[in-house]
């Protein structure tokens, strides 16, 4: 009777979240014949597409909407931060990129830890040793060299126009800066580009940015040699040594993006394509994604206590492999052939039983999370055949908030995404080991899950999120909603999310997205619930393979665009 209960409620909250989630935006995906580019920004949307307009195919619409995001999109889009790219090519290569920043040759594993070995947070988060090496200009660039058709001029010069000529801050751009004003007000760098005259902005400003501008020319004009071994990386480091940072010359000279193999499982059928280490994203997905295929979701309610309780059994395993094993797997053994195996999915589905097992029995450790900031993703997916999935982040929103001087550009502070010492959580309340200590040239473990499914060989679904320790959660639950309940692509992503990381051992949820009932059941079997709060900011291509149509959907909670074409 209860579970009758529980699956009306449930029907009626996700139809009425829905509604709402439409009056917010559209309702339905965009539906298109040539391609689709999905992405946080209209502006850079619309770049993106432009580009394949005019005939450039996937990859060099997503470099394009990479340069323009670092325009239109400060928060998260970026040239002073990293990222991560999935591609698929027509002919049926599955490659990825990885252009995560990496430590400086200075930094060192105790760097964030005081005379007395505790970790200070405000080193790790803020200022200039909070900072890595970016990768963004040398992975967008020789990923376009390799697998674009058009010239960088031709893919950079919306970027550049949008910063030259400036756009209209829309209301919630102006909040977005806003909100973060006392920040930037204390370096004049930040303040000359991210205050009006050092007063807060408003719907309607003009947002020009000349320095940046003049710097994404003199990429243009001189390829990306110049940000690692010229005037760029000069002015870079003088700054870094002015303002007691550890940047050298050499961290930049020896500065490369890496092509890696993506991480490959199978989920009923569907091949994902993912990223690997440095990003633990792909290898937490799929092995989630191989404990969940041992249930019959077809059978099952969304949202039902049967789905929500296999969903947090199966994150709080995933996580506790996280914290241990997930590393640079070029610093450290990660063994990513067993983590993704569906034989060790299978053995830990078996210790699943049908009461919440407590985290801390699987890893040993209490703390709490924080509030995620911003990172973006884009989806990108032409008429050719060829698909495009990255996100690209400085970490926190706005980075450290330091604009380097005269160059117009926010620096990252992904350093925080090392483990600063075994069993201190970060500011998404993660915990590592040695597997993600600091080490000169390493870099520091990411979460970001750029993922492409394809099925029968061929595109099928684009998607990714920023979120922190939740990107991966998002993406599992957004692939399941499509895969196990048919969800279109809007619905997949407006439907509310729930996230567990193992630890703290509770299951945190948006709103609307479980019912009193089944919570109440739930709670019967043990599972503890956390805060309510927004949960990733998707942005989503599917494709209907037979009738070549590209659906695409960004997420209701944010102000994003699909357009296709
Ligand atoms: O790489 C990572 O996992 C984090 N630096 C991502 C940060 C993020 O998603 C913040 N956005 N909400």
């Amino acid at each position: 009777m209860q579970k009758l209960i529980s699956s009306k409620t449930n029907y009626y909250l996700l139809v009425f979240s829905f509604l709402i989630a439409g009056l917010i935006n559209a309702g339905n995906p965009e539906r298109s014949k040539n391609g689709m580019v999905v992405s946080a920004s209209p502006l850079a949307s619309n770049v993106g597409i432009e580009i394949l307009k005019k005939g450039g195919n996937a990859v060099d619409a997503a470099v394009a909407v990479g340069f323009a995001l670092a325009v239109t999109y400060p928060t998260a889009g970026n040239i002073g931060g990293g990222g991560f790219m999935v591609i698929h090519l027509a002919d049926g290569t599955n490659t990825t990129i990885d252009f995560r920043e990496t430590a400086p040759y200075a930094a060192y594993e105790t760097m964030y830890l005081d005379s007395l070995g505790n970790y200070n947070a405000q080193l790790s988060q803020t200022g200039w040793l909070s900072s890595g090496i970016p990768g963004t200009v040398y992975g967008l660039i020789s990923t376009l060299e390799k697998y674009g058709s058009m010239k960088l001029a031709d893919v950079i010069q919306p970027a550049i126009d949008l910063a030259e000529n400036g756009f209209m801050l829309t209301y919630n751009m102006a909040e977005s800066i806003n909100k973060y004003h006392n920040d930037f007000i204390k370096y004049e760098s930040s303040k000359k580009i991210f205050t009006n005259n050092g007063n807060k902005f408003k719907e309607g400003d003009s947002f020009v940015q000349k320095d940046l501008a003049n710097t994404l020319k003199l990429i243009r004009d001189n390829g990306k040699e110049i940000f690692y071994n010229g005037i760029i990386a000069e002015k870079i480091v003088n700054e870094s040594n002015k303002n007691g940072g550890i940047f050298t010359r050499k961290d930049f000279i020896d500065y490369k993006s890496l092509e890696r193999k993506p991480v490959i499982g199978i989920y009923k059928g569907y091949e994902i394509i993912s990223m690997g280490p440095p990003s633990s994203g792909g290898i937490c997905l799929i092995e989630a994604l191989n404990i969940l295929e041992n249930i019959n979701f077809e059978k099952q309610q969304w949202h039902g206590s049967t789905h929500i309780h296999y969903l947090a059994e199966a994150l709080k395993r995933v996580y506790a492999d996280r914290s241990i094993h997930l590393g640079d797997s070029d610093f450290f053994n990660v063994p990513i052939e067993q983590l993704i195996s569906k034989d060790y999915a299978n053995k830990l589905f078996t210790g699943i039983s049908d009461t919440a097992t407590n985290s801390l029995a699987l890893k040993a450790r209490e703390f709490n999370q924080h509030e995620s900031d911003q990172t973006t993703h884009y989806s990108v997916a032409d008429k050719y055949g060829n698909a495009v999935s990255t996100t690209v982040t400085i970490n926190s929103a706005y980075g450290n908030k330091i604009v380097v001087e005269g160059l117009g550009f926010l620096l990252n502070n992904e350093m925080d995404d090392f483990s600063a010492k075994p069993g201190a959580q970060n500011q998404y309340g993660l915990i590592g080991s040695m597997a993600n200590s600091i080490q000169p040239k390493k870099r520091m473990l990411s979460s970001m899950t750029p993922t492409i499914v394809l099925k029968e060989g061929r595109p099928f679904m684009v998607i990714g999120s920023p979120g922190g320790s939740t990107i991966i959660t998002q993406v599992l639950q957004t692939v399941q909603n499509v895969i196990d309940f048919n969800m279109n692509i809007y619905d997949a992503i407006a439907a509310p999310r729930i996230h567990h990381q193992g630890l703290p051992n509770q299951i945190d949820y948006e709103p609307f997205s479980i019912s009193d009932d089944t919570k109440s059941i739930l709670t019967g079997k043990g599972h503890i619930f956390g805060k309510e709060l927004s949960l990733g900011r998707m942005e989503g291509i599917v494709i209907d393979i037979d009738n070549k149509i590209f659906y695409g959907a960004t997420d209701p909670r944010d102000y994003g665009k699909a357009i296709g074409f």
